[in-house]
């Protein structure tokens, strides 16, 4: 039945004048043999916005072909074995974005590809390196290709992991949807469950023929093949939050592979394997207090939402949360319209945690907004459109991350055990172990009806001898990935070394800090590495008036401007995708 909705992408497709290779030196082998990719039939008499058209344009091949793509972007589709221990079977393609190094790649300066991941697991690097790949050519310097890629499964790579099979479909299945939020009751994580069981059938039905090769493992041989596809044989890699994971299993399988590796907002890999995320809420408390703390530093006139005091002002938050749960408000934009309740300013106060620098002032104006009956600001701060029917299967577009989280988390790890009991005992013991730890119960939850098989992927132990020291950065108060956890994955690897930047927010990227950034140019750059302690301090703050303060006491040379430049604007606009729906 499903085998007859694919078909083989065989299909020459006619390349328009727009479509041609722009590197055709580099080679054009195409494909042999018979190549099958998975693809679902697709619109695509209907450009997307930004172009994303493309990407149904492209043949896969097994040599990179570069198009030009978006906005001084080259786009390309690799193909790779879905199964690596079946080479000459079904293949996959790689969605591919990147910058290409501004010297050849015969040329000695040229320094290969540096792949970025940025997180999830369901996050795009394609959209990643689209808008922040001139921030990285800035910070790593021309000599590199900066490349993302969607992950096997996710986005617009293909075969894609999508238990909806359209839009509207997904749309409607989450309007139904209850956050299970600080208020969640026995009701509420039963229907989480029930929730997920779904997913889970919709899932097997939909996706058996490739669900169980969509596994980290399998993404990290992929990324070896993106290497070796630029000529190179050794990979140059950034990547944030389950990126770590991506990036530690690579290192344990292919130890001899590293050039340089760099992991930011290190997760625990067991934890992550054994599909607990029971772990990643040890600093949440730290990231919360330091807005408090922040807010007080900054005065009266510098945090619309200050008390005298940070216990004061946590007191404050705390009435309005009282408030709120007894009198939720409701509200209408322009965008669209809901009800903000105290799961949605609980979940709203918690995305704000994971981006200091740009969300603590605007959270402590909506708050104090709030407080004087206007819950508007609060509200946009999580708001995302209403849905309008776009009625149709959709192009290779990067849409859920949700779907793409559990193809790759409840793929890779140990199965959730699927009675409502289990569900219902770990919510109370995360309910218990963090005042966020009710909804973040619902990353292994939502894992609960996830199809079982018997799984042979690498999952551990995360231990090398890596032929190029990894780095590993962790802040001291970042709310899902804890510095702890990097501390720990450390200890694995071969004279690995971890960059402590002392800062609240998810990723060093979260918040600007010269410091780290110069590290991490000249790890990539000259091999450096850090000395055992090195702990970098911010270079701005989420607070107006104190970061217009500390600017003027900074004295840069013109090249460390740029570089602060690149460093607060990826501060500013990079998002480390959140894997909670809603969150
Ligand atoms: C409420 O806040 C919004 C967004 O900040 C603002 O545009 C609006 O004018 C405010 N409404 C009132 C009645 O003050
Ligand atoms: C790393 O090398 C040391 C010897 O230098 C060896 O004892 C150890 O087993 C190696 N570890 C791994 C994971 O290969
Ligand atoms: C900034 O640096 C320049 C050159 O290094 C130096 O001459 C100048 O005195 C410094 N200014 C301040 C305010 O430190």
């Amino acid at each position: 039945m499903i085998r007859q909705s694919w078909r083989a992408f065989s299909v020459a497709v006619a390349f328009s004048a727009a479509l041609l290779p722009v590197l055709a030196s580099e080679g054009v082998s195409g494909v042999t043999g018979e190549q099958y990719v998975f693809e679902r039939p697709r619109v695509t008499n209907r450009p997307a916005p930004g172009g994303e058209y493309i990407w149904e344009q492209i043949t896969p091949t097994k040599n990179l072909v570069w198009y030009d793509c978006y906005t001084a972007r080259q786009c390309a589709r690799l193909l790779v074995p879905l199964d690596y221990s079946n080479e000459g079977g079904l293949q996959a393609a790689i969605a591919l974005v990147r910058i290409p190094s501004t010297y050849p790649t015969s040329s000695p300066e040229y320094r290969g590809p540096v792949l970025f991941n940025p997180g999830g697991p369901g996050g795009s690097g394609v959209d990643a390196v689209n808008l922040n790949g001139d921030q990285f050519v800035k910070i790593l310097g021309p000599q590199f290709d900066i490349v993302g890629f969607d992950p096997r499964g996710i986005a617009r790579s293909t075969p894609k992991g999508e238990a909806f099979l359209a839009q509207a479909e997904r749309k409607i299945f989450e309007a139904d949807a209850d956050r299970l939020g600080p208020e969640g009751g026995d009701a509420d994580v039963a229907n989480a469950w029930a929730r997920s069981q779904i997913i889970g059938k919709l899932a097997s039905e939909r996706t058996s023929d490739f669900l169980k090769h969509i596994n980290t493992e399998n993404t990290a041989r992929d990324m070896l093949r993106i290497v070796e596809a630029h000529g190179r044989s050794k990979l140059l890699y950034w990547g944030f939050s389950y990126g770590s994971i991506l990036g530690a299993t690579y290192a344990s399988i292919l130890p001899d592979k590293v050039e340089r590796l760099i992991i930011d907002g290190v997760a625990d890999a067991e934890n992550y394997f054994a599909t607990l995320w029971s772990n990643n809420l040890l600093d949440t408390d730290k990231t919360m207090q330091a807005f408090y703390d922040g807010c007080y530093s900054a005065g009266p006139e510098g945090c619309p939402f200050y008390a005298p005091g940070p216990g004061l002002i946590a007191q404050k938050l705390s009435a309005l949360y009282d408030s709120v749960h007894k009198n939720p408000f409701t509200v209408v934009t322009d965008k669209s319209y809901g009800t903000l309740d105290l799961d949605r300013l609980k979940a709203t106060v918690f995305r704000v945690l994971y981006k200091p620098y740009t969300q603590f002032h605007p959270l402590a104006q909506a708050l104090a907004d709030l407080r004087n009956g206007n819950a508007t600001a609060i509200y946009q701060m999580s708001e995302t459109p209403t849905f309008g029917c776009s009625c149709g299967t959709e192009p290779l577009l990067s849409t859920s991350v949700d779907e793409g989280y559990m193809f790759v988390a409840c793929t890779d790890g140990k199965p959730v055990p699927s009675d409502l009991e289990y569900s219902l005992k770990h919510h109370s013991e995360m309910s218990r172990s963090s005042e966020w730890g009710g909804q973040w119960s619902t990353t292994a939850i939502r894992c609960s009806g996830w199809p079982q098989f018997t799984k042979t992927h690498f999952q551990g132990p995360f231990v090398a001898n890596t032929s190029f020291p990894i780095l590993l950065i962790g802040n001291t108060a970042d709310p899902v990935t804890p510095l702890w956890a990097a501390q720990k994955m450390s200890k694995g690897f071969k004279n690995s070394m971890v960059l402590t930047q002392d800062t609240p927010g998810h990723c060093s990227i979260s918040m600007p800090s010269l410091c780290t950034t110069q590290y991490i140019r000249d790890y990539f750059v000259d091999g450096s590495v850090p000395t055992i302690g090195t702990i970098c301090a911010a270079t701005g703050s989420p607070w107006p008036r104190i970061e217009a303060e500390m600017m003027v006491e900074e004295n840069l040379s013109e090249k460390d401007q740029e570089l602060l430049q690149a460093t607060r604007e990826l501060s500013r606009t990079f998002e480390v995708p959140r894997v909670l729906h809603g969150l």
